[in-house]
């Protein structure tokens, strides 16, 4: 025991050489466009950027990442069609998005504060999380054209949201602040809900749900899981981390009356968990707290799985649960240990957690307004991905 615990230790002290070398490796960045006119407000927040900054690319060398030159791709990421997998069910992308309105007025002598600018439009708090969800939306219909997207809702807001294949579906509950994790699994759970009722008189093809933050980008079909990997009712996505494996980012519901019923029984238990142990935690952490419970009080679930790469599935309370690698289905730009292995070729999933949420729109504008194809864009996520930005 004591052997194996020195040992895990030397080798984290050994994956983070490359660490150091990568940040000593960041100084001279590279600045994709120059501003005249840059100007910090905030002297003592500096690392905060307004604008794409770039810096290495992580994973150079490796033969199953992708490598970049620039904001050029070398390699063609292994771009899947929904046509590809020859099977006739739909995917539904389902997100819970709530903003508040409050700060659109905040006016210092007459003029709007907290703005700012993305290409040629300046946006306020309550702007920027509408242009990230549009980006959410725009993404979606490149890579995943048939999806509708379906968005839960405070009946008290009225989203100014009116697209094709997008419908706004408001949900009575509470949407203050601290509880709108929690808030978010109650929409989950009476969605099932109605989606069951619906399922009855429903014919014809099989609508699988994925549950997904807004501030991801789908770069790829994932159509393809539910029949690759035929025997699970839902999927989370798992990452080498000992306090928080899950991200509660992306959550994959098989669409048969089975799967539905049984996604529904486990939100249940995790917002059961939620409720009684972690609601003193911090308002963003809550779910993934209580999701990482749900699934090891299962006596016989081994979290040293979740130090691999590979796929895998396990019964949980009942549920046949998937869980696939956040490298693939979750991919975040580079932050901490563990992420420094680069891009996959097959990358499904981009997340801008955090302060990247810049990084989400300047890729939509990046894709569109040059002759550049997802690869390139995956290329300035890489090696832009390590920056904190504004917003
Ligand atoms: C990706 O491109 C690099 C550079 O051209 C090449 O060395 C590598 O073999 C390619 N990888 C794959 C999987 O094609
Ligand atoms: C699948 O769709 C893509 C893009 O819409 C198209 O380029 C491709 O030819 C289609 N493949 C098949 C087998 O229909
Ligand atoms: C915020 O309020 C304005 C003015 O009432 C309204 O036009 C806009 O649609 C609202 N935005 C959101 C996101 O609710």
């Amino acid at each position: 025991m004591l052997n194996k615990r020195s040992f895990s230790g030397w080798k984290r002290f050994v994956l983070c050489l490359p660490v150091i070398f990568v940040f000593a490796h960041m100084l001279p960045v590279l600045e994709l466009r120059q501003h005249s006119s840059v100007q910090y407000q905030h002297k003592e927040k500096p690392k905060k950027f307004d604008r794409l900054v770039l810096g290495p690319a992580s994973g150079e060398g490796l033969p199953d990442r992708l490598q970049c030159q620039g904001t050029k791709a070398l390699n063609k990421t292994s771009r899947t069609f929904p046509n590809d997998s020859h099977s006739e069910d739909l995917v539904v992308f389902v997100t819970f998005f709530a903003t508040y309105n409050s700060t659109v007025d905040r006016r210092v002598n007459g003029r709007p504060v907290d703005l700012v600018t993305v290409g040629d439009t300046s946006y306020n708090k309550v702007e920027r999380s509408m242009a990230i969800l549009n980006v959410f939306i725009n993404f979606i219909q490149v890579t995943m054209p048939q999806s509708d997207v379906i968005i839960l809702t405070d009946p008290a807001s009225e989203l100014p949201v009116h697209r094709d294949k997008v419908t706004i579906h408001p949900i009575q509950g509470e949407y203050s602040r601290d509880l709108l994790m929690l808030q978010r699994i109650r929409s989950y759970i009476a969605f099932l809900e109605i989606v069951l009722e619906k399922q009855s008189q429903r014919q014809g093809k099989v609508r699988h749900y994925i549950f997904t933050d807004s501030d991801i980008a789908v770069v790829n079909d994932l159509g393809q899981m539910f029949a690759e990997y035929s025997n699970f009712d839902l999927a989370l996505t798992f990452r080498n981390n000992k306090e928080q494996p899950l991200n509660s980012g992306f959550i994959a519901v098989r669409g048969t009356a089975e799967g539905i019923l049984r996604a529904k029984a486990f939100f249940q238990e995790v917002l059961k968990v939620y409720s009684s142990k972690f609601m003193k935690a911090s308002r963003m952490l809550g779910d993934q707290l209580a999701l990482f419970w749900v699934v090891k009080s299962q006596p016989s679930f081994d979290v040293r799985r979740f130090t691999r790469r590979e796929a895998f599935i396990d019964e949980i309370g009942g549920a046949s649960v998937l869980f696939l690698p956040c490298s693939i289905y979750n991919w975040t730009p580079p932050e901490g240990a563990g992420q420094f292995h680069g891009m996959p070729l097959d990358v499904k999933v981009v997340h801008f957690k955090g302060s990247r949420k810049r990084l989400m729109l300047e890729s939509w504008n990046f894709l569109h307004s040059s002759s550049s194809d997802i690869s390139d864009m995956l290329c300035l996520i890489l090696k832009s991905g390590r920056t904190k930005y504004d917003f």
